[in-house]
């Protein structure tokens, strides 16, 4: 299996209470290949952190995967019991989210926290650089003592001193948190990581200390990461592979330098259009005009129609399907 992840068709829908069934994933086709990074772009409310969420099945209440697979290195997580999820959790694939002090317990200590999450049965840390020469054999049910011992090597891994072992969420800054999220989905050796906006709340300085940590761990431990961002720029910078999403769908995916450099689905252009560094003191803030659609009232044909200066007839009625021009796949009817 040369895939850590693979969705395919993905369509995840949701039932608000007394309302009729509204579709947010509508056929989300993705892929990360074994250590390779892969950063999902779009807007706000486009569907990328329920893409994730149905990755490690933690779907908000009253939403459900209608159709499609989720495999991660092979194993079809649909088709897992609540058992094997709870097993597949932090062993086939870990998460880190944008606010982490709303993820840790508030009452216990960060290490207790990251202890916990070691899974125990025929835990094996395998090639991990976590195995040490006294880890030799560490399997089945491990003693508290080895797993302080684990969780002191995985906080010096992420960049923290043994002291954050006894200290409250309260007494980290929003780095440290960030910091102690990642030791806590990487504790068991996990093939795949999802970083869902890990640095979105985080200062300029912070973030690129969290984006360098994901890196070197990415290498260190083999990593597959699926990188969440709003920001195309920070995109390219960190990944291998873009994939950008617009209402529920990838609409390009490609090699994060050819996207970047030369994207072209017209709202990947925006999207780089509007990049910040890109104005002068003074100039006018540069947004994509219009809104993202509500995904009660989605438009006909392409989704993305009412605010593309391409658009032509057939765009107002059909939609596109998927193009591949050279390095990259494209969902726009200027290719054909
Ligand atoms: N808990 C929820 N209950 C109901 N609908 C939700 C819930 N979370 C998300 N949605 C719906 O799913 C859509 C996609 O949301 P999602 O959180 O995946 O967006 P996103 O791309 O991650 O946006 P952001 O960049 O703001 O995090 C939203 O527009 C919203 O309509
Ligand atoms: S399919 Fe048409 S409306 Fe949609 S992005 Fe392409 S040109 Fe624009
Ligand atoms: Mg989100």
């Amino acid at each position: 299996m040369d895939k850590a992840l693979e969705i395919k068709r993905l369509e995840v829908s949701f039932i608000p209470a007394g309302k009729k069934r509204v579709k947010i994933l509508r056929g989300v086709n993705l892929a990360i290949g074994k250590q390779e990074s892969l950063a999902l772009v779009g807007e706000s409310g486009s569907g990328k952190t329920i893409t994730a969420r149905s990755v490690m099945r933690i779907l908000p209440r009253s939403m459900y995967l209608e159709s499609g697979e989720v495999l991660i290195d092979g194993t079809d997580v649909r088709k897992l019991t609540e058992n094997d999820l709870m097993d597949m959790r932090g062993r086939l694939a870990g998460m880190i989210f944008q606010e982490p002090s709303s993820y840790l317990n508030p009452v216990f200590t960060a290490g207790s926290q990251i202890e916990e999450a070691i899974k125990d049965s025929e835990f094996n840390l395998g090639s991990s650089p976590l195995r040490g020469e006294d880890m030799v054999g560490v399997k089945a049910r491990i003693s508290r003592t080895e797993r302080k011992k684990l969780v002191l090597k995985m906080l010096s891994e992420v960049g923290l001193k043994e002291n954050v072992y006894y200290q409250y969420p309260h007494q980290l800054s929003g780095g440290m948190q960030q910091r102690v999220m990642i030791a806590m989905a990487l504790i068991n050796s996990p093939e795949l990581l999802i970083a869902d906006e890990p640095t979105t709340a985080l200062d300029v300085t912070t973030a690129y200390g969290i984006i360098e940590l994901l890196k070197k761990m990415m290498t260190r431990y083999g990593l597959s990461i699926l990188f969440i961002t709003h920001d195309i720029s920070l995109a390219a910078n960190f990944a291998q592979k873009i994939a950008v999403m617009y209402a529920g769908k990838i609409v390009e995916t490609g090699p994060a330098r050819d996207v970047f450099s030369n994207p072209l689905h017209p709202y990947t252009e925006r999207l780089i259009s509007c990049l910040p560094e890109r104005y002068k003191t003074g100039e006018r803030i540069k947004v994509i005009e219009g809104h993202v659609p509500d995904f009660n009232a989605l438009p006909k044909g392409c989704a993305f129609h009412p605010r593309c200066p391409y658009k032509k007839e057939i765009c107002l009625y059909k939609e596109p399907g998927e193009i591949t021009k050279g390095t990259t796949t494209v969902m726009c009817f200027k290719y054909g």
